[in-house]
């Protein structure tokens, strides 16, 4: 089939990408020249393992095109995806959906014979009904007909969540299209996707619901390791120990620092504030939102309770900066929130990272950037584990670090307490 990827992001760049591999044309289009020029030489401008190889093999083939000419895109396209983005808006209440509203006015003047629209991109419920409308106020609405398609993809691991998702939710009561998108995704439902038809607005709202119950899932789990760091059990068991009931499951049920990332913050705020819209009152996701812009003072006071009420001049090392491991995404990443306060305090924060020196921390004074792990932990007083990357899992602490009375700091439980207390490492986790 013949698509158009609006946006070239990490949901448009990586369907497009997908799409083609699975063997149908694809156009990504994006306004921004520079970018754009930059996919065709084969630069990637977003980490994602895999991607820059399936960019390249696609784009020699010729199944993956790049444009900036939305009119001829569209025109040349059976299936236009809407990719682009939907941040918060600044005031924080719900998302800022001027991207959106702005394609579909561009859309609605390259229609010229029936075209299927489809919203990739996290849009509140409703959103697709007032696309159709912005549509139809130039096209008939037996030319168009306007889809829910939303994505799971995870930073990191979005070709695999993309190749071999759990399901594929398409909103659509238009059988025409239904019966299209069916046979578009129809490699992955012969692989044993589950194919699952709604409204568009039950499609909208399955992917905040998702969303904000991974992170009530996860914060569940943070604020039950705070009981059990006074009651002297480790989280680990308890996670193991609820994830086998299969009702509950052991995904996405690891304490760590508070979530962060482009979607979660965003998505469990926008449900909330079309809630608020539609006067309900989502009290649980309420919580949520509230108890993990908690965590990170939470933490922070760990730290210094770690270091007795002083982090003045003392040498504090981050591994991993970014919201998580396979990613080199800092929004709103812990990181951002805790490393600040404690340089303020009078720290010195030294940090590594994967995925290289970190624009966010740049301007911040006795923040430094440590080219790799020894150098970064050579001089440290408290050594802070930040995100899951595996290269942090086989650290010789002992033969690297200088100080003799170094203390670890592991806010993924990557290490066990046991091994640490065997090697003699003054040794703190997360829910233990
Ligand atoms: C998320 C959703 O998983 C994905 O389906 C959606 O399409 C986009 O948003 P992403 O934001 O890339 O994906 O990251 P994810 O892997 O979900 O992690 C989100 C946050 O939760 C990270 O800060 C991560 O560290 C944290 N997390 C995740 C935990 O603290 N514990 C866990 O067990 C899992």
């Amino acid at each position: 089939m013949k698509l158009c990827m609006i946006g070239t992001g990490y949901v448009g760049l990586v369907s497009g990408v997908c799409f083609s591999d699975l063997g149908n044309d694809v156009i990504c289009v994006d306004h921004d020249k520079k970018k754009v020029e930059k996919l065709k030489r084969g630069i990637i401008p977003i980490y994602e393992p895999g991607l820059e190889e399936l960019v390249l093999k696609n784009y020699t083939n010729k199944r993956l095109k790049f444009s900036t000419d939305l009119k001829d895109s569209i025109s040349n396209s059976d299936i236009i995806f809407i990719c682009v983005g939907t941040p918060s808006k600044k005031n924080g209440n719900g998302a800022d959906l001027s991207q959106i509203y702005n394609v579909a006015k561009e859309i609605r003047g390259s229609i010229s014979k029936f075209k299927i629209i489809i919203t990739k991109s996290t849009v509140p419920v409703t959103t697709g009904d007032e696309i159709e409308k912005i549509i139809s106020q130039k096209v008939s609405k037996k030319l168009f007909s306007v889809v829910s398609n939303p994505e799971f993809l995870r930073e990191g691991e979005a070709i695999r969540d993309f190749i071999y998702p759990d399901r594929v939710i398409i909103g659509t009561m238009d059988k025409k299209s239904n019966n299209v998108l069916k046979n578009l995704y129809s490699p992955l439902i012969s692989k044993g996707t589950k194919y699952v038809n709604t409204s568009r607005r039950a499609a909208e709202l399955i992917k905040y619901a998702s969303n904000a119950f991974l992170a009530t899932k996860i914060t569940f789990i943070n604020e039950l390791a705070n009981l059990c760091e006074k009651i002297d059990v480790n989280i680990e068991d308890i996670s193991i120990g609820m994830g086998l009931d299969k009702r509950i499951g052991g995904r996405f049920l690891r304490a760590g620092p508070a979530y962060g990332g482009s979607c979660f913050p965003k998505d469990t705020k926008a449900i909330i504030n079309t809630a608020d819209k539609f006067k309900t009152n989502l009290s649980v996701i309420k919580s949520v939102i509230k108890s993990n812009d908690n965590r990170s003072s939470l933490l922070l006071k760990r730290v210094f309770n770690i270091l007795n009420g002083n982090v003045k001049n003392k040498k504090i090392c981050f591994l991993g900066v970014t919201f998580k491991a396979n990613t080199d995404d800092m929004r709103d990443s812990a990181s951002l929130s805790m490393i600040p306060s404690l340089v303020k305090k009078g720290a010195i924060v030294n940090y590594f990272d994967p995925t290289g020196e970190k624009y966010d921390l740049k301007k911040l004074k006795n923040v430094n950037f440590s080219k790799n792990i020894n150098s970064a932990i050579r001089d440290a007083n408290l050594i802070i584990i930040h995100t899951e990357w595996n290269d942090f899992k086989s650290i010789n602490f002992k033969k690297e670090v200088k100080s003799k009375n170094f203390i670890i700091f592991d806010m993924r439980n990557i290490y066990s307490h046991t091994k640490m207390k065997e090697l003699k490492i003054k040794y703190f986790g997360v829910g233990h």
